[in-house]
């Protein structure tokens, strides 16, 4: 399979590689072929009008933007939702030192996505797997867990509603499912999807079971007792699905539902859409513990820019939002379609110049950053523990008691 996938790239001389842990390309990333490759399908008008028929409201500027673009069974969702069925999201993040603004974007939609349905919310915080694929110590990467759910946290979940884990924490917990998973795929399997190798440590070829298990909801005995029949819906960005696709192959046979998976693009590096942002490159990126002043300071000097290279052919020819980092930044953090549209218009007219465009951009990311800043401080270590503790939900989530799990 993966052979099969190198080779199709051969021949359409693109060099585009799309792994959870590596995401290159010569050029922009071609999603429409992701989601060839991957199998999933795209998010389309007809899915968006479904949406806000069923929820009564506009979708998020994330959807209507195309930056979450695919999807795997959102109709049964949104079925379950008519229905009045319950179902659970279940989202995740690899701990890392330095949050950057990237990594906000899934979380700031599942926020959405929690208070649009009204749903419990999982947050899988997987040091383990920080710790077999990064030179971390056990301890390092249970702290950095805590500072990570600390900027998730401050995202805004509901508190009655949301529970974070630590898979160092919670695995016994989870073992029984995992262990359930394990048995069911074959290491010929997770080579095929992930490409592990003989060298690779065995934690690596176990781990995907690891990641799966939340999809499940007995894996939250104090959430879902023992309920088997409840949908999960993952919001993640594309790279994730390889072991959702995993995930959905098992779960039939272990009488769970299929997850359901909403895909976002990637967050473009500053220096331009070929890339993720890394979080080991100071410049390539804005972190959420940025001063306002970095953060004009690198838009500034590093945001790639689609404008032209002297005053006068820009206003002759007019900038390109296309292949324009800070655009592409003002599509996902400035909500009001309007004010965009116009930006566009005067951008792309070249009666807006780069620098002009960039001041736009840098009033947007300061403000965003200082909330998040704001609201972080108020996460305190309690706060923390609430929202880690496994805590009885059932109550909440169920109070008319299902008369069939089934
Ligand atoms: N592997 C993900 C990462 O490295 C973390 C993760 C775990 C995740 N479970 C998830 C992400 C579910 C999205 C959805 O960031």
């Amino acid at each position: 399979m993966i052979l099969l996938l190198l080779m199709m790239s051969e021949q359409t001389a693109e060099k585009q590689v799309v792994t959870p842990w590596v995401a290159t390309s010569d050029s922009a990333f071609d999603y429409d072929k992701l989601v060839r490759d991957f199998g999933s399908t795209k998010i389309d008008q007809e899915l968006l009008d479904r949406i806000e028929a069923v929820t009564h409201k506009p979708v998020h500027h994330f959807m209507r933007r195309g930056i979450f673009f695919s999807h795997r069974d959102m109709n049964s969702i949104l079925s379950a939702y008519e229905k009045g069925t319950p179902f659970y999201l279940y989202t995740g993040r690899g701990p890392s030192a330095g949050m950057h603004m990237g990594h906000l974007i899934p979380f700031m939609f599942t926020k959405y996505l929690q208070d649009l349905f009204d749903v419990p919310l999982v947050v899988q915080l997987t040091d383990d797997e920080k710790f077999l694929w990064k030179k971390l110590t056990v301890e390092e990467t249970r702290k950095l867990t805590i500072e990570n759910a600390r900027d998730i946290i401050a995202c805004g979940f509901n508190p009655e509603k949301t529970f974070i884990f630590s898979d160092l924490d919670y695995m016994g917990t989870m073992y029984p499912n995992v262990l359930r998973i394990q048995k069911m795929v074959t290491d010929t399997t997770v080579r095929g999807i992930f490409g592990f190798t003989d060298s690779d440590c065995i934690g690596k070829h176990s781990f995907p079971a690891i990641q799966a298990a939340p999809s499940f909801p007995t894996t939250f005995p104090h959430m879902f007792g023992d309920r088997k029949k409840i949908r999960c819906l993952i919001p993640c960005a594309i790279d994730q699905d390889p072991y959702f696709r995993m995930t959905r192959d098992v779960a039939p046979r272990l009488g769970f539902h299929k997850p359901a998976l909403i895909h976002s693009s990637f967050f473009p590096a500053l220096q331009g859409a070929q890339s993720k942002m890394s979080s080991s490159d100071e410049s390539s990126s804005i972190f959420l513990t940025d001063t306002p002043k970095q953060i004009a300071k690198k838009i500034n000097k590093y945001a790639f820019s689609g404008g032209r290279d002297t005053v006068e052919e820009h206003r002759e020819l007019g900038g390109n939002c296309d292949v324009d980092v800070s655009f592409q930044y003002l599509a996902f953090f400035l909500e009001d379609d309007a004010r965009l549209a116009e930006i566009r218009e005067e951008y792309s007219s070249g009666r807006m110049l780069t620098g002009e465009l960039k001041k736009i951009l840098i009033g947007v990311l300061q403000d965003l950053i200082k909330k998040h800043q704001e609201a972080r401080a108020q996460v305190t270590d309690d706060v923390v523990r609430h929202f880690m503790t496994p805590r009885p939900m059932e109550h909440i989530l169920f109070p008319k008691k299902e008369t069939s799990s089934k």
